[in-house]
C-alpha cells in the first residue's frame, strides 16, 4: 500500500506539481507558493452523483486495496479557493468502476477518502477505469472545504472516444494525464465556491 506522500512523489515528477525528485521520498514535498487555478477563477463544475455512491468510504490513498486487475493510476492534485489559494483538511473522496466497468456495491474496492495537506493536495494510486453503458471513462468525488458544501463531480480522461455519445461529459474536467517510464498519472485541481 502506498502512502499519499509517495504517491505525491510520484505524481510531482510527472505532472509539474513541484520539482521535488522522486528520489528524495520520504521528504517533505515541497509546495509552489502560488498554485495557478482555472483562468476565470470560476468553481469547478458539478457533474450528477450517479446510483454508486456509497456513504462511509475508508480513509486511504490506495483504492486498489493491493489488488493487481487493471491499468494502474495515480491521480491527484489540490483544492483550491476561487482565489487560487489552496483549501487544507477538504475531504476528497473517490469512488469509480473497475477495469470492467463495474463498481463494488458491496464493498470498498476503488472507493476512498481523503483530506487535503496543507498545501491542498490530495493524491489517490487507483486504475484507469473502464468505460460502461453510455458512460465514458470517468471517476466520482466529492469535494468539500471544512465546514462548507459539499461539490460532487466526475473527472473524465482525455482522448477518449466515448465523450461524444455520454451525455454526463464535459470539458471542463478531464484530467491532464501523462505516462512516463510506465506510470500514468492524472491531475486536477478542484476550486471550491
Ligand atoms: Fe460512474
Amino acid at each position: 500500500m502506498q502512502s499519499r506522500r509517495e504517491i505525491l512523489h510520484v505524481l510531482a515528477a510527472g505532472a509539474g506539481l513541484s520539482a521535488t525528485p522522486v528520489a528524495a521520498l520520504g521528504e517533505p514535498v515541497r509546495l509552489d507558493p502560488t498554485p495557478s487555478c482555472a483562468d476565470d477563477g470560476e468553481p469547478t463544475p458539478t457533474a450528477t452523483r450517479g446510483p454508486y455512491f456509497r456513504p462511509g468510504s475508508p480513509e486511504r490513498a490506495d483504492v486498489t486495496g493491493g489488488r493487481a486487475e487493471g491499468t494502474p493510476l495515480f491521480v491527484g492534485g489540490r483544492v483550491l479557493g476561487r482565489d487560487c489559494r489552496p483549501v487544507a483538511r477538504a475531504l476528497v473522496d473517490l469512488w469509480q468502476a473497475d477495469d470492467s466497468g463495474r463498481y463494488d456495491t458491496s464493498g470498498n474496492h476503488l472507493r476512498g477518502h481523503q483530506y487535503t495537506d496543507e498545501g491542498g493536495r490530495w493524491a489517490f494510486a487507483t486504475i484507469v477505469p473502464a468505460p460502461y453503458t453510455f458512460r465514458s471513462m470517468h471517476i466520482h468525488f466529492r469535494v468539500q472545504r471544512p465546514g462548507g458544501a459539499v461539490l460532487t463531480t466526475q473527472v473524465f480522461f482525455p482522448g477518449d472516444p466515448g465523450h461524444d455519445r455520454d451525455p454526463q461529459f464535459d470539458p471542463r474536467l478531464v484530467l491532464t494525464v501523462s505516462r512516463e517510464s510506465g506510470t500514468r498519472r492524472g491531475r486536477f485541481d478542484f476550486v471550491l465556491a
